[in-house]
């Protein structure tokens, strides 16, 4: 034992260390649970009485050597950073830190919200779980009536007994809140989630996005509607967009049309976008049925409106010509960074 000790000893007075990293394991070797000093503490325990006293001394000022030597080069090491660490150059620029962009879904969003801000459109919020009367009560869907399978509907609970809480399948349910409560007159955007029973295909899915418009004041007219929509398009598509207007049906309008911008792309000559048409439909509007004005407590002989309603993933389609709707659910980094540079 005696020759191990000092074995141990000429060794610790050897060290050397070049990083801090070469002190941690000095300390696991020597002074670990399984380290030679402890080793030889366990040793200790087997021999003889009458030599405890010599080697207890002995083997302490080991266990102090040790310790103090790992000390001594901790603090050389603090004083004077190592060789190696003295080589990193900390001037060299960092790894790349990715930004995050904003989806093609809300800048398009906020493109289409700012237009109608610059024309006095309040933006209005509402529930995305709806009752049936907001989304198709109040809007002149009666009971029953084959119009309701114009769009098919995720129904959450029927506890409301004819009133049962589901989806909302179209923002014209805040539309609806908005007459209700809100002072005349009322000059609102509704922006938000939709969903519908729809089988996931490039042109269809069961979540998008619309915005949706509504005016009501006394003597609004079918040119105001017009006046407004060709604005938006105008800002929306480029100055040189027309619009067209094609007769439609919807329950809660009375005229109502489809509303087709001239092709941006191939401009109206025609071309695989439009289909060869030079017209790309962009969304649903017409004069607020009198009926629903009625539902919602405001009085159609005084006061009429208009009402339109967009999809958000439609307009982006056709804006950045992206032939596949999934690409906008999907999230692949690929395809989001496309739109680093709108911004
Ligand atoms: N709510 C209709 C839809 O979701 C769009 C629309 C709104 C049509 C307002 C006319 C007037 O399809």
């Amino acid at each position: 034992m005696r020759e191990r000790i000092e074995e141990l000893l000429h060794e610790i007075e050897e060290l050397k260390a070049q990083k801090m990293q070469d002190i941690e394991e000095y300390r696991i070797k020597l002074l670990g649970k399984k380290g030679s000093v402890t080793k030889l503490f366990e040793d200790f325990r087997e021999i003889l009485p009458e030599q405890k006293r010599e080697f207890g001394q002995k083997l302490n000022a080991l266990k102090q050597a040790a310790a103090a030597k790992l000390d001594e080069l901790r603090e050389k090491l603090e004083e004077n950073p190592s060789q190696e660490e003295a080589k990193f150059d900390y001037t060299k620029p960092g790894d790349r830190f990715d930004l995050g962009t904003r989806h093609p879904i809300s800048i398009t969003r906020e493109e289409i919200i700012s237009i109608f801000s610059k024309f006095g459109y309040a933006v209005a919020e509402g529930p995305e779980i709806e009752d049936d009367w907001h989304v198709f009560g109040a809007l002149n869907f009666p009971p029953e009536h084959p119009a309701r399978d114009m769009q098919d509907t995720f129904f959450v609970s029927q506890a409301g007994g004819d009133n049962p809480i589901l989806l909302r399948t179209h923002t014209s349910s805040v539309q609806v809140r908005a007459m209700e409560k809100m002072p005349l007159p009322i000059r609102i955007i509704c922006p938000g989630r939709v969903f519908r029973n729809e089988a996931i295909s490039a042109r269809a899915h069961c979540i998008f996005h619309q915005v949706e418009g509504l005016y009501i004041d006394k003597n609004v007219s079918f040119a105001d509607l017009k006046q407004a929509i060709l604005l938006f398009a105008k800002e929306m598509f480029g100055e040189d967009s027309k619009i067209r207007l094609r007769p439609s049906y919807f329950p809660f309008t009375e005229p109502s049309a489809e509303v087709d911008v001239s092709c941006n792309i191939c401009k109206g000559k025609g071309c695989n976008i439009c289909k060869g048409t030079g017209w790309l439909e962009i969304m649903g509007c017409g004069m607020v049925d009198p009926n629903v004005l009625e539902a919602s407590g405001i009085d159609p002989k005084e006061y009429s409106g208009f009402a339109f309603g967009m999809g958000v993933e439609r307009i982006a389609m056709l804006k950045w010509q992206v032939k596949d709707l999934r690409h906008y659910f999907e999230n692949d980094v690929r395809f989001l960074r496309e739109f680093e540079t709108v911004v």
